[in-house]
């Protein structure tokens, strides 16, 4: 179907070094039109998540049309395909959106409604924009896969290790798992990362550099009853074995055959203590489109309830304009050097 209407993007046709000015260029092509219940939304706010570097990495071949990134959208919508029930035209909504299709680096971009949620009232599209991928990561790893309880009164007594503390999704885990009532112990490796780590309401702060027992053991724990893994699973395996509590949970986002690193998991490092293991990753509800994968609409509306009543804050550290393919090879580059705190976002087009 085709309207013959044009709009702005930023796209890639293959992999190319960030110096290169074509590894994203600007581009132009067709607007869509919504079907089924998809949104057409006016894209205002987008994020750059690490997500954008693998897909643009795996682009490793000339392309005859670009791939369009980018997996956090903060936008208006525009028009509303003709089974949806969610929400109208003028509706301010954020969401991450599917990695099996387009992402939404163009002015305006199409959206399943059951993942998309309603812009928290209190902040603007580039503070929007900032959470919904590392949210629906954080509340997914948290709730559902390590099962943590929302209540604040069972989780009294109990401790959490996140790994990688400072990045997107870090930020956003802390505040969410001292929301929950749990004693949070973020890990960080430079002062600026520490600092914002503790911002975010972390109780203590170690660093993923060294072993994790003896700094542990320092601040008064034996061991922690919840791990969740924001980095290099293999790296911290060996470390997470050690320090879990007998009966604990582990949660990693970060599959160990990603590139960069070598090795495997040794599953039996866990056997002795029943350990759970599980994995998180946040487009498995839009990618195998689940029966429940409403709850990522679900879940992005209680978040931003909690952010209009100042429970959670937005972890935007960073905003640039307008969203153009200069800027977002900058963008780019800084979430590639791996040392990002809290997130970027590009706003208007
Ligand atoms: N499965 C999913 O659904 C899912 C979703 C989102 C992200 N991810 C993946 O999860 C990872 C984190 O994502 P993100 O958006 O939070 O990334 P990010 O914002 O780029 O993370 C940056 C942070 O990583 C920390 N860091 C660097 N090296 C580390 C190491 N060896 N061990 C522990 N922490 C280290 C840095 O802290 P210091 O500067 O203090 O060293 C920095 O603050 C990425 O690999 C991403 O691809 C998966």
């Amino acid at each position: 179907m085709s309207n013959n209407q044009k709009m702005k993007a930023v796209g890639a046709y293959r992999y190319l070094d960030l110096s290169d000015p074509e590894s994203l260029v600007d581009l132009f092509i067709e607007k869509p039109i919504p079907t089924g219940r998809d949104l057409l939304v006016e894209v205002k706010a987008i994020s750059v998540n690490p997500a954008d570097l693998g897909v643009r990495k795996n682009n490793n071949y000339e392309k005859e049309s670009p791939k369009i990134l980018g997996w956090d959208v903060a936008g208006i919508v525009e028009q509303v395909g003709p089974d949806c029930q969610l929400f109208k035209p003028g509706d301010e909504i954020y969401y991450a959106g599917s990695v099996t299709r387009p992402g939404g680096n163009s002015e305006f971009h199409l959206v399943d409604e059951r993942i998309a949620g309603n812009k928290p009232k209190s902040l603007d599209f580039a503070q929007a924009a900032a959470l919904p991928l590392t949210s629906i990561t954080a509340w997914e790893g948290l709730f559902d896969r390590l099962g943590i309880s929302h209540s604040a009164e069972e989780n009294k007594n109990k401790s959490l290790l996140i790994i990688g503390a400072a990045g997107g999704v870090g930020s956003i885990a802390t505040q969410l798992a001292k929301l929950a009532g749990l004693t949070v112990i973020g890990t960080a490796s430079r002062p600026e990362s520490i600092q914002w780590t503790i911002n975010q309401g972390a109780d203590f702060t170690i660093n993923h550099n060294n072993d994790f027992a003896p700094q542990l053991k320092k601040i008064g724990f034996e061991t922690v009853d919840y791990i969740f893994c924001l980095n290099d699973t293999i790296q911290h395996f060996a470390n997470m074995a050690e320090v879990i509590a007998p009966q604990g949970k582990i949660c990693s986002i970060v599959p160990a055959n990603k590139a960069s690193w070598t090795g495997s998991l040794d599953m039996d490092l866990l056997f002795a203590k029943s350990i759970t293991f599980v994995w998180e990753l946040m487009f498995t509800r839009s990618m195998f489109q689940t029966k429940d994968m409403i709850k990522q609409h679900d879940l992005l509306n209680k978040l931003a309830d909690l952010i209009d009543n100042g429970k959670l804050k937005t972890t935007l550290t960073e905003r640039l304009e307008p969203i153009n393919a200069a800027n977002l090879r900058l963008v780019h580059e800084k979430v590639e050097t791996g040392r990002s705190i809290g997130k970027i976002v590009l706003e208007n087009f």
